[in-house]
């Protein structure tokens, strides 16, 4: 049988041999924030030609074009559809806030155009299934952006879950978030309804469930009983409460196929600071996560096991890894070669589909006042 620390060595990736002489274009869809850490990714891969922008406020993409020196043959666009339709674009970077998710990328995909899609998903669970439909239609290729996927310690905690060395998952803790925190760096776009749909929830809830849930191979979410709240967003004395519109704060307890609980809470603001690290209790052994802002992409530090040995109750530390890579540069390069080579997306829609559906049913949920049932079709 395998030793419990087989379980901790390196994995090396073998160095890829790539086609440069081909070159994919590109096009991105929402010339914002989080728009620059894809264009500067894109930018390492040699086989990839930033062909086309498009921002739906007039003269962004082009100013976003001459900021980033993306490029002199640039073409620009007034919305999404006006970039697919040129029929430019191979793939498309979607970077939109999240209530234009859906749209974008449905129609993308409807063209025969790849997507990586920025997290969350979308805002609700139908927005979710259809964008799934789409993809199984299109033959195109459809990726969502967690990078924190490519981080060799989120990777490290997946091998262990998925070791078996823990035995039997049955209880998990998650979540966590930021004293003060409400995200509005250039605007108000993650706070607003119409825009965000879905505040801390989303934003960095999906990052918590994702941690845990990609560790355990995404069983199916079967019900839930959710919470929101609002007070910090609300406040009459925090600068943008007038056009606050979404939760600041989220709890839920939820119940996965197979009998595993998922306790999970997450926070933008809170008189707290952390609401808990991370656990995941199984019937050999627990591992306690430190508790992570797992949104910017690893773990809060060294992983702990608690295990049994010789009868004896033992705690196995385990030494954070280094990474000498870039998370996002991974994520975009993975995306790449998904699409060249017409492999499986780095990140499945048919995963983030079941975190949505959590999202979708605390949502629904916490509006109700009471425990809900969460129902996937097929697609
Ligand atoms: N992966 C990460 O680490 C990370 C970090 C920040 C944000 N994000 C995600 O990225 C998304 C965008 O966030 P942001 O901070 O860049 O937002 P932002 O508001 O700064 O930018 C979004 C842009 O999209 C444009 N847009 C909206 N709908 C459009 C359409 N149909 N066609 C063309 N343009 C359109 C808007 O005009 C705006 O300029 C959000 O969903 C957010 O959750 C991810």
């Amino acid at each position: 049988m395998a030793s419990i620390l087989d379980a901790f060595k390196e994995v090396h990736e073998a160095i890829k041999e790539r086609d440069l002489s081909q070159k994919l274009k590109v096009g991105i869809i929402g010339t914002g924030w989080i728009a620059e850490a894809h264009v500067k990714s894109y930018q390492k891969c040699p086989d990839v030609e930033i062909v086309a922008l498009a921002d739906l406020i007039p003269g962004k993409a082009e100013a976003f074009c001459a900021r980033y020196e993306v490029g002199s043959n640039v073409q620009f666009f007034p919305d999404h559809k006006a970039l697919i339709d040129s029929g430019l674009c191979d793939a498309v970077s979607v970077c939109t806030y999240n209530a234009t998710h859906a749209q974008c990328t449905i129609y993308a995909l409807e063209h025969g155009v790849s997507v990586l899609l920025e997290k969350p998903m979308c805002v609700t669970l139908d927005e979710a299934v259809a964008i799934c439909k789409a993809e199984k239609n299109s033959g195109a290729v459809l990726s969502i952006g967690f990078q924190p996927r490519f981080d060799e310690n989120m990777k490290l905690l997946k091998r262990i879950v998925q070791s078996g060395e823990l035995g039997q998952i049955y209880y998990i803790q998650t979540g966590g978030g930021r004293r003060r925190g409400i995200p509005t760096p250039f605007g108000t776009s993650f706070i607003q309804k119409d825009t965000a749909g879905i505040g801390a929830l989303g934003d960095i809830g999906c990052y918590s469930l994702d941690m845990v849930l990609n560790s355990i191979g995404y069983p199916k979410p079967l019900t839930v009983s959710g919470y929101t709240s609002d007070f910090f967003g609300k406040d009459p004395s925090y600068e943008h409460h007038d056009v606050f519109g979404v939760d600041d704060f989220a709890a839920a307890f939820v119940r996965l196929e197979g009998g595993v609980i998922l306790d999970f809470r997450i926070a933008w603001a809170m008189n707290l600071d952390t609401p808990g690290d991370t656990i995941l209790m199984g019937t050999k052994g627990s591992v306690r996560v430190p508790s992570t802002e797992c949104w910017n992409g690893s773990v809060g530090g060294p992983l702990v096991i608690y295990h049994e040995i010789a009868g004896e109750q033992i705690e196995t530390v385990i030494p954070m890894k280094h990474m000498d890579k870039d998370c996002f540069d991974l994520k975009i390069r993975s995306f790449v070669d998904a699409v060249k080579e017409g492999g499986e997306p780095p990140v499945p829609s048919s995963q983030i589909l079941y975190n949505q559906a959590i999202i979708d049913g605390i949502a629904r949920s916490a509006a109700l006042g009471k425990e809900v049932e969460i129902n996937i079709p097929e697609i």
